[in-house]
């Protein structure tokens, strides 16, 4: 199954609570909720309150991305606000298996995420534990940038990994994702797929109904 996560950063702040409706009627089934620190990442994005009115608000899966260093510190109090899967980066944290531990002890999904200059195999003792992985196709901290094409190699690589276990992982993409791009993406094994510009820039439920077909 290929989901679409659209990424609410490149929402309209003002217009949150609408744009979050006009997601959801479409057909939507997972929001991705990307939390910045201004440490692991340059920018600042939005925290806890948000999340909770996100949750009050629809009942989407909330796929949060936690671009924040030393993510151990929040993963409880974003699992009360509402997280349904939380993914940590494997470069922001001190203890990678003790914080994919709590997450899973909460009965959250489990997600590690690598940005573009990590290499692949550095998730390879953290397989076991986890129940998406995130190949960052751009370097995180902003939305609406150029997809890295070195990724493609990367998802491929990743496909491969996955498909050796027994586990149900999904192979999460996140940054640049177009309609013009998606499908060599799909083809490289990418199952979930973010989209911050591609959705919110324009005509929402236009942009949304385009992208599911060509995910089915
Ligand atoms: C980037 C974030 C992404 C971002 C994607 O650091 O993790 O989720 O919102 O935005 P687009 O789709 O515009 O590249
Ligand atoms: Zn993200």
């Amino acid at each position: 199954m290929m989901n679409l996560a659209p990424s609410i950063l490149a929402a309209d702040f003002c217009e949150l609570g609408k744009q979050i409706d006009i997601v959801e009627k479409a057909g939507v089934s997972c929001l991705h909720v990307d939390i910045m620190d201004g440490v692991f990442v340059p920018s600042i994005s939005f925290g806890m309150p948000v999340l909770k009115c996100l949750k009050k608000r629809s009942k989407l899966f909330m796929d949060v991305h936690m671009m924040v260093d030393r993510p151990e510190r929040y993963v409880e109090e974003l699992i009360k606000l509402g997280a349904d899967g939380v993914t940590i980066h494997v470069e922001a944290c001190g203890c990678v298996s003790d914080t994919l531990a709590i997450i899973q002890d909460h009965g959250v999904r489990a997600g590690i995420a690598l940005n573009p200059e990590t290499p692949v195999r550095e998730i390879i003792p953290y397989i076991d534990m986890v129940d998406l992985i995130l190949v960052m196709t751009v370097h995180p901290g902003f939305g609406g940038q150029s997809y890295l094409t070195g990724s493609i190699d990367r998802i491929k690589m990743v496909r491969d990994m996955i498909n050796g276990q027994k586990r149900d992982i999904r192979l999460e993409i996140d940054g640049g994702i177009y309609l013009n791009n998606l499908k060599m993406n799909l083809e490289a094994g990418a199952d979930v797929i973010v989209a911050g510009s591609a959705v919110f820039e324009g005509d929402i439920e236009k942009n949304i109904k385009r992208f599911m077909e060509l995910l089915i």
